[in-house]
């Protein structure tokens, strides 16, 4: 099977073959999960603001991944996860809440994550 960009151009993701089906799957959970982890430290940050730690945050929240994501999404016309809206939220809140929590809960989240 051939994955290559070239076949972006003839297929949309209701034509997509069994096995391309199966890579728009992947392709859809990656972008979620990168959603996920960029607003978790988005709420993170947002309570840290002028710790220490902020910076190690700041650093993190970088947005290459998603971006990256993004661009595969958008070049085999594959749809972002329905819920795309509420892993952000959820992201941001659960960042936020073990930010409040302290330092150590902090990177306990950012280590599972
Ligand atoms: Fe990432």
């Amino acid at each position: 099977m051939d994955f290559t960009a070239e076949s972006k151009f003839v297929m949309t993701e209701q034509s997509l073959p069994k096995a391309n089906q199966r890579l728009a799957e992947h392709l859809r959970v990656n972008h979620a999960d990168e959603r996920a982890a960029q607003t978790i430290y988005k709420g993170q940050h947002a309570v840290l603001r002028g710790h220490p730690q902020a910076g190690e945050i700041q650093h993190m929240m970088e947005q290459e991944h998603l971006d990256t994501f993004d661009t595969l999404l958008n070049d085999y016309k594959v749809r972002p996860s329905l819920f795309d809206p509420l892993w952000g939220a959820a992201g941001f809140m659960l960042g936020a809440a073990t930010a409040a929590l302290g330092p150590k809960t902090t990177l306990a989240c950012t280590i599972a994550v």
